[in-house]
Parts: structure tokens; sequence; C-alpha cells
């Protein structure tokens, strides 16, 4: 099986591309270098002449509070570039995993999330996300969407990095307690990703680490586990205000994962643990 990722040069894309060459599966990343989503033409061409059984798409415009208002070029990546890739998709017959978000929901209530639960963004990020799934369900059959959360990865900038900064430079750090989600190590969504390519079993799923916990809660487990002192000051999100609102409650349930015979992620608290020794034995040239 031949695959291609888009991404490469963000969290998930790398885990995948690299977890794909350690299994020995035929593979190849990509970024904007190789083309942009956004052009229709340059999509179609590249794909065409790659020829991939799959394409594992992690590739997005990330940014959420930049896409308030950068709404055009937030559309044409995640929309547009979204119904490019699955149009290729399909003209070749490949299998597309589409990664969402869980932002697509309004974070109401404190219910753990069903796939097929219905969608109300808040914002014009997860409205995008959001419209990409619309777009793929209507363009293609052998798809996935498997929407993630509250990423961290090595190759790129997160909230674990944040605050280990924020952590090391301060005594004591605010952080957000009334959002409700779970932490998701990429490394950890990767294999998963290629389990799916291997079935048929196409639908919506959700892909998180197991557990959840507050913006605040992760942060203290972040400093217990580095050990760094610095106190975490819990605040409502009224004192945290940021360009796009982020939803309350983010649990998403994995019950479909199950039900299709695929594997659950560790607990949240395990990845962070293995998440801190991949990027300390970075840092340490190891
Ligand atoms: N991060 C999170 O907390 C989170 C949570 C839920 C869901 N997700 C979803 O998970 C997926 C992976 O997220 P991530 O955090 O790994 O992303 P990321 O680190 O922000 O990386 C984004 C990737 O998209 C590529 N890209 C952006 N615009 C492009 C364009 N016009 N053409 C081609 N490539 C383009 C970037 O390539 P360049 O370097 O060339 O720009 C980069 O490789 C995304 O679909 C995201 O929506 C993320």
């Amino acid at each position: 099986m031949k695959v291609l990722v888009t991404g490469v040069t963000g969290q998930l894309g790398y885990d995948t591309v690299e977890y794909l060459r350690s299994q020995k599966v035929e593979c190849l990343g990509t970024s904007s270098s190789n083309f942009d989503l956004s052009d229709a033409g340059a999509t179609q061409k590249f794909l065409a002449e790659y020829q991939p059984d799959a394409v594992i798409h992690c590739a997005a415009y990330t940014n959420v509070n930049q896409a308030e208002t950068d709404k055009e070029r937030c559309y044409a990546v995640n929309v547009e570039g979204t119904k490019n890739i699955a149009m290729s998709c399909r003209r070749l017959g490949a299998k597309l995993v589409y990664i969402s978000t869980e932002y697509i929901f309004d974070g109401e209530g404190e219910q753990y999330y069903e796939p097929e639960d219905a969608a109300f963004p808040l914002g014009v990020y997860g409205r995008t996300k959001y419209e990409g799934e619309l777009a793929v369900k209507e363009l293609m059959e052998q798809y996935f969407i498997v929407r993630i959360s509250w990423a961290f990865g090595k190759n790129g900038n997160n909230f674990v990095k944040t605050m280990l900064r924020l952590g090391a430079e301060r005594s004591e750090v605010r952080v957000v307690q009334d959002q409700i989600g779970s932490p998701t190590y990429t490394k950890d969504v990767a294999p998963l990703l290629a389990d799916m390519i291997a079935t048929n079993q196409y639908g919506v799923y959700h892909a998180t680490n197991e557990g959840v916990c507050s913006w605040a809660e992760f942060t203290k487990e972040i400093f217990r586990q580095a050990g760094l002192p610095a106190k975490v000051i819990p605040i409502p999100s009224s004192e945290y205000p940021t360009p796009a609102r982020r939803p309350k409650n983010s649990r998403l349930s994995k019950v479909c994962l199950d039900r299709a015979g695929f594997h659950r992620l560790p607990a949240w608290q395990d990845a962070l643990s293995r998440y801190l020794e991949e990027i300390s034995a970075d840092r340490a040239g190891k």
C-alpha cells in the first residue's frame, strides 16, 4: 500500500509518516512546499503523479484565533483544500482519512459527544473543519473522519511546550479550569490511522487519549511530571478572553472505536509522560 500524508511539517503528519516508515509502509509526507492544498490544479496533479492507495489528510489551517480575522484563507485551506484532496482520492479510488476536531461542537453540557451528534461550531476554524467533513461525506464513500482534540506532538508548538516554558519562567501560571477535554499525543494517533486504512471500516470516529481534564488540571500534571515548582491558579474562561470562543465541553465518546474493533489510545497522563521523555531525549540529542 502506498500512502500520502499531508501536513508532514506539523505535529500529526510528522508522527504519522514516522510511524508508517517504521512499519515499512511506502509513504510520502507533504507540506505547502510540495503543493498548496487550496490550489485545485496543483493538488490534483501531485496526487495523480504519486498515485496513492490512501491519503491521510492531516494538513489544515490550524491557527484558531487568527482564523477569526483570516476567514477566507482558513476557508480556502480547510474547506476548498479538503474538497481538492477528496476529489483526487475519488478519481484515484484511494481511501481518505480526514482529520477533524471537537471544535465542530458547541460544548454545551457535560455529556460525551458521539460522532453522529449535531455539530454547532463556535468559530471560523470549527466551521471550516466541519464543512471539510461535509465535503468528504458528499464526495466520497471510502472515508474515515477522525476527530482529535488538544493535540501535542514533538514536531510543532503546542500547549505542553508553552506550559513548560511558562512553568520555568514564572512562579505561578493562571490557567482556564472550565474547559474540559482530552489531551491527545499525536504519536498515539498515528498507529490508529495506519490500522484504519488497512480496513474498510469507514465512518466517523473520535480518537483522543483516554480520560478527561481541564486545562488547569493538565497544566498541574505537566508541572508535576516535569518537576517544575510553579503553582497553577485555576481561572474561568471569562478571565482569559481569546478572539475565538472555545467549547467548554470537549468530551468525546470513543465507543465508536470499540464497535469497529480499533484499539483505544492510552490514558493522557501516560501519553504525557512518554511525550516529556521524547522531547527531553531530543533536547539532549539522543
Ligand atoms: N493541534 C490541535 O490541537 C488539533 C486539535 C484537533 C484537531 N486538529 C486537527 O489535526 C490535524 C493536524 O493538526 P496539527 O496540530 O498536527 O497541525 P499543525 O502542526 O498546525 O500543521 C499543519 C500542517 O498543515 C500544512 N498546511 C497548512 N496549510 C497548507 C496548505 N495551504 N497547503 C498544504 N499544506 C498546508 C502545514 O504545512 P506548512 O508547514 O507547509 O505550512 C503543516 O504541515 C489538523 O487537521 C487539525 O485541524 C488539531
